[in-house]
This record gives C-alpha cells, structure tokens and sequence, in this order.
C-alpha cells in the first residue's frame, strides 16, 4: 500500500489503520498496523504476521519497512503505529532497532489507536545511545 499524501501525519495513521485490518494475528489476536513516510512523501503501510511456528511472526514496522524498501524507498521521515491496548502500543525493541535503519533521531513516531492519537515520539526517545549504519562506517 502506498500513495502520495499532503498531511502526513493524518494520512500515516490513516494508512495504518487501514492496514491494521488485515493484520494475521490468529495467535495473539493482538492486530497492529504501522506506516512509514519516505524521503520521496510517499506512504507505506504494513501489519503483523503471525506464524503457527511462533517465533517466526514479525511485526507491523517490519513489515511496512519491507514494503517501503521493496518500492524502492531510502529514509524514513515519520512512522505511525496503531494498535488497540490501555496503554499507547509502542514499536517494540527489535522494532525500533530496525527503523533506526532508515530514519533520524529526530524522526517522529505517532502512536495511535483506532480513534485518537496516544502519544507523540522522536526516534532518539524510543532508543538513546542507539547503535546505527554509521557506527560500522570507517573513517
Ligand atoms: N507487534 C507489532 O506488530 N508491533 C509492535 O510494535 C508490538 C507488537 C505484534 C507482534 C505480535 O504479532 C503481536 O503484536 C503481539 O505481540
């Protein structure tokens, strides 16, 4: 899924909860949805997939970081995350690691549920003193 969008974060949490539908979680039964804003203002959303063998299931951010790469995508400027649970649902640990990948410190992170935005992150919040792409650049 991915389009050009002029409010971005509307339609990042849009999309996210557009995809969040289609989340396979017959496991949890724990659906999340995740979008990613790339260097070129486009939108790529993506869900959790479950697997029967459980560790093998990844997350929603997984996913929409494959999709954004797959279309050829480069940098993340802003991601949403949506899912449904008393508290904001947060990218996990591995997940912020791997958006650590393509994106800024400084990077915005909204966190959403069905109805309203929860909460409000940078990048640098989620994960400080993070470990990135420049770490294994030699001088
Ligand atoms: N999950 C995500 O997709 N993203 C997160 O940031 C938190 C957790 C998924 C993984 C699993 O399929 C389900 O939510 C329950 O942990």
């Amino acid at each position: 899924m991915s389009r050009n969008v002029e409010d971005p974060r509307d339609a990042l949490i849009a999309a996210a909860r557009a995809v969040r539908e289609r989340a396979h979680a017959p496991y949890s039964r724990f659906a999340v949805g995740a979008a990613v804003l790339d260097e070129q203002g486009r939108i790529h959303a993506g869900c959790n997939v479950e697997n029967a063998a459980y560790p093998q299931g990844w997350c929603a951010e997984a996913s929409a970081l494959a999709v954004m790469v797959a279309a050829g995508g480069q940098r993340v400027r802003a991601v949403a995350v949506v899912g449904v649970a008393e508290q904001p649902v947060t990218p996990c640990g591995g997940c912020r690691q791997k958006l650590r990948e393509f994106a800024a410190g400084d990077c915005t992170i909204w966190v959403a549920d069905l109805s309203v935005l929860r909460a409000t992150f940078t990048l640098d919040e989620l994960l400080p003193q993070s470990f990135g792409p420049e770490h294994l650049r030699l001088p």
